[in-house]
């Protein structure tokens, strides 16, 4: 009967919109839509060969050897996305710090992609001015704020994006474009018609699980129905470790929910462990395994025997995520666009707006009053003036 009720809330229309008030199951729909209106702004992106920062500063731009990408939380992901991505085909190695400042590698031979989709986050700004400092080639991403200033001040190359969207909503704008500038910079990646695969599998997977299709249909609405009440633990093996990360900051920002994450192998030498005993605890936990028809066959064996001999007795539940597509961009995508709509739907279930982050903001607030930004734009003057 309970199950009856919830599956009826997430099959009225009218109640998802009084609850959804700043639209983000319109963000949602839009997925390939951005995926190509990114593409097409990343194309327009020119490279210059040198950036004059001041007298004494500039910046050399050819192909990179190592390549950084700085960034936090939803501008983040796109640099973890792109690097599960690619990983078998990058000829060169792909960090994403998440930190204040760079590793001790950044050189002149190493491109920094500043992403950033306010413009305004002060780890990115500081990673930037570092980047400067260390004469690195700079590529931005952003949709305004304090990075595109620093860009437009001194002829760093930057991807302007739409403004008005929740970072998390612009995945595709802080994702291939990162693509294109590799290839724009001479580094060689066979995608192999990725792209317009990963974008028509999108639009598939976006008829499944829009609001209008029943739960009956609806795999995402399903999953959803599942973690009602209990904290999502996403599990992911290989390249899904970004996906499963992206699904875990989803339910986190969209359905307020906590949620964890953990990966094959490395989970079978100590997350089993934990799962032994512990009913009581392990119980408070929806578990959604990210599965891949592709999955190597030691990895289909280790998530077969986890299930066995932890998971199934000790979670609340276990639900697959199963990936769609051939190439692994459209495997990704799909399997990260059922995770987006679940944790919308698990947001409506709890009745709660997806798309407002009050306490980020309020975070943001109280470092913005310790005057940290005052010190970044005095840095960059001293830089640029030399
Ligand atoms: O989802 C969010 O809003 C956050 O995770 C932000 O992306 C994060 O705080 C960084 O901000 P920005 O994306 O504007 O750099």
């Amino acid at each position: 009967m309970y199950v009856y009720r919830l599956a009826s809330i997430l099959d009225d229309l009218e109640r998802i919109k009084s609850i959804d008030g700043d639209g983000m199951r319109n963000h949602l729909g839009r997925l390939p839509e951005f995926c190509e209106d990114a593409i097409e702004r990343a194309d327009k992106l020119e490279i210059p060969s040198l950036v004059k920062v001041s007298e004494d500063l500039s910046i050399q731009y050819t192909r990179p050897k190592k390549i950084i990408v700085a960034g936090m939380g939803g501008s983040a992901i796109g640099g973890s996305i792109l690097k599960d991505w690619l990983r078998e085909t990058l000829p060169i190695p792909i960090e994403v710090p998440r930190s204040y400042t760079l590793p001790a590698y950044a050189d002149r031979d190493t491109l920094v992609f500043a992403v950033s989709y306010s413009g305004n986050t002060e780890e990115t700004l500081r990673c930037f001015l570092e980047a400067l400092e260390r004469r690195c080639m700079i590529i931005a991403t952003t949709s305004g704020g304090m990075l595109q200033e620093y860009c437009h001040g001194i002829g760093i190359p930057m991807v302007r994006l739409p403004e008005g969207y929740p970072p998390r909503s612009a995945l595709p704008y802080l994702l291939l474009p990162l693509a294109t500038s590799l290839r724009k910079l001479g580094v060689t990646l066979s995608l192999d018609g990725e792209l317009e695969e990963a974008i028509a599998v999108l639009r598939e997977v976006v008829e499944e699980v829009k609001p209008d299709t029943p739960v009956s249909k609806n795999p995402a609405k399903e999953v959803a129905l599942g973690l009602e009440g209990y904290i999502p633990l996403i599990i992911g093996s290989g390249f899904y470790e970004s996906v499963a990360l992206r699904m875990k900051t989803q339910f986190n920002e969209s359905s307020k929910t906590p949620a964890k994450t953990e990966v094959f192998p490395e989970l079978n030498h100590n997350m089993m462990v934990g799962w032994t005993e512990r009913r009581d605890l392990t119980g408070k936990f929806s578990v959604i395994l990210l599965r891949d028809q592709q999955e190597p066959d030691e990895i289909r064996e280790r998530i077969e025997a986890t299930r066995s001999l932890v998971l199934d007795e000790g979670a609340a539940r276990v639900m697959e995520i199963w990936s769609r597509g051939r190439g692994k961009l459209a495997r990704m995508l799909s399997t990260l666009y059922v995770g987006d709509y679940a944790s919308f739907y698990l947001a409506i279930l709890y009745g709660v707006n997806p798309t407002p982050i009050p306490v980020i903001n309020e975070m943001k607030r109280r470092l913005e009053k310790a005057g940290n930004k005052r010190a970044l734009r005095k840095k960059y003057k001293k830089l640029t003036t030399g």
